[in-house]
């Protein structure tokens, strides 16, 4: 079977591997992929959101099968094009995809079927967002509408910094047309767990829970990133949690969507915080995360392939996923300066992979020596998986070790929240 995947980072790489895993694949292009990718699959210069390029790249080569990994060629409306166009496609269509496009819509959707997530207001204008903040309990939490590189939420402990976002967010429009509505939410408290899951939009079955860290620096300090570092399974998410979560927050979700005509296949992943009163939704996304899939696919005992494309052809209910009870550590290492500023080009060569742990690429090129060079702000997730959650953690941090990349730096404290559970 000839695959291909959309996207080029370190969830993309963890997918393409595990794909690989299924002797029927003879071949997997990545979309565009990256120089660490290239080790692993045919790197295609077509970029992710460029969906007429993806079309035709898939008819001229045959492509089996598709997987749509990022949110944006999602809310584009690539798997639209895709399906439409006679390739069977793992992503949601832009219809469902919503879900993680617009955050109005999901509140909105949470509020009309009870699903629990923090008490809101939706604003359009700017002035009555900034009357709104006068008098509003802080914190208070200013999420822009729509996808801005996971950087859309400003936790604001003073009036002063509710306006400042406000004022940002809309009319100096640091996310674009994404901040043309906010919603400003009631702030929660509680360990926060990520969840993903398979649905089809009849069957859902949740993958291993795991832990992201957004913050740049230890002790959670420093600005919000696309995620420093995973661990999973999360210990604060209980059996007695997980039945929670299923009967007040994913099936109602999965049913929901269906109502609304708009039936989510695919990967959902559940940003949930369990709070005092219960656990509640934070945010959804319509894909997997990043870089919680480089934790949760090393740990899936189920052939991806067989997963996906039961997800896409509505058959879920006939197959049993089943997850290793190991426990697995990424420690992201990140570009000095990001996620503000930062350079690339700088030279890197990677320990060797075994079995238990390995490195996944998130930003790189090929030299033309064939030499790794990092790209971007993210660039490798260095992931391990042990017995037991110390271990797993401990062998991320040896592996990392071997790393060479002058201008790199990691967080130090990935996993210490969670042994704290
Ligand atoms: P998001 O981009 O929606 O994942 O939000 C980024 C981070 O902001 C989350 O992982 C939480 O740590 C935090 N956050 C978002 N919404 C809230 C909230 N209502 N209360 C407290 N923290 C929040
Ligand atoms: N790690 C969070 C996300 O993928 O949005």
């Amino acid at each position: 079977m000839k695959l291909m995947v959309i996207g080029g980072g370190g969830r993309e790489h963890a997918i393409i591997k595990k794909l690989k895993e299924n002797p029927n694949v003879t071949e997997i292009f990545a979309l565009p992929g990256n120089g660490g990718i290239a080790a692993d699959a045919t790197c295609v210069s077509i970029g992710a959101k460029d969906i007429d390029g993806a079309v035709a790249f898939a008819k001229e080569n045959a492509i089996d099968f598709a997987v749509v990994a990022p949110d944006d060629p999602l809310v584009l409306g690539m798997s639209d094009a895709l399906q439409d166009a006679g390739i069977p496609t793992f992503g949601p269509r832009a219809c469902a995809a919503i879900i993680e496009g617009s955050k109005v819509f999901s509140k909105e959707l949470m509020k009309k079927y009870n699903i629990p997530t923090a008490a809101y207001e939706v604003f359009e204008d700017a002035d009555a967002a900034l009357e709104y903040v006068r008098t509003a309990p802080l914190p208070t939490v200013i999420k822009a509408d729509g996808l801005a590189l996971g950087k859309g939420v400003i936790i604001a402990q003073t009036r002063e910094e509710a306006e400042d976002a406000i004022r940002s967010i809309m009319e100096d429009k640091v996310f674009g047309a994404s901040g043309s509505r906010i919603v400003i939410e009631e702030f929660l408290t509680g360990p926060e767990v990520s969840v993903l899951s398979f649905t089809d939009g009849k069957t859902v079955i949740p993958m291993i829970s795991s832990m992201d860290h957004k913050r740049a620096h230890d002790g959670d300090e420093g600005p919000n990133t696309g995620g420093m570092g995973t661990i999973a399974p999360n210990p604060y998410y209980t059996e007695d949690i997980a039945k929670v979560c299923m009967d007040t927050i994913f099936r109602p979700t999965v049913d929901a969507m269906n109502a609304e005509g708009r039936t989510f296949r695919g990967c959902l992943y559940f940003g949930l915080m369990l709070t005092p009163c219960g656990p509640k939704v934070i945010e959804y996304n319509c894909r997997f995360g990043d870089p919680e899939t480089q934790v949760v696919l090393p740990l899936l005992k189920t052939d991806l392939l067989t997963v996906m494309m039961a997800t896409a052809n509505g058959t879920l209910d006939q197959l049993k996923v089943e997850f290793s009870n190991r426990s697995a550590c990424c420690v992201i290492i990140a570009s000095k300066g990001y996620p503000v500023s930062y350079q690339s080009g700088y030279p890197m060569v990677l320990p060797p992979d075994s079995e238990d742990a390995f490195t996944y690429v998130a930003g790189a090129k090929r030299a033309e020596d064939g030499s790794l060079l990092s790209a971007g702000g993210r660039v490798l997730g260095v992931t391990a998986v042990a017995d037991t959650l110390p271990l797993a953690i401990e062998r991320a941090y040896a592996h990392a070790e071997g790393v060479v990349f002058e201008n790199g730096f990691c967080r130090r404290d990935i996993g210490q929240k969670a042994l704290k559970a």
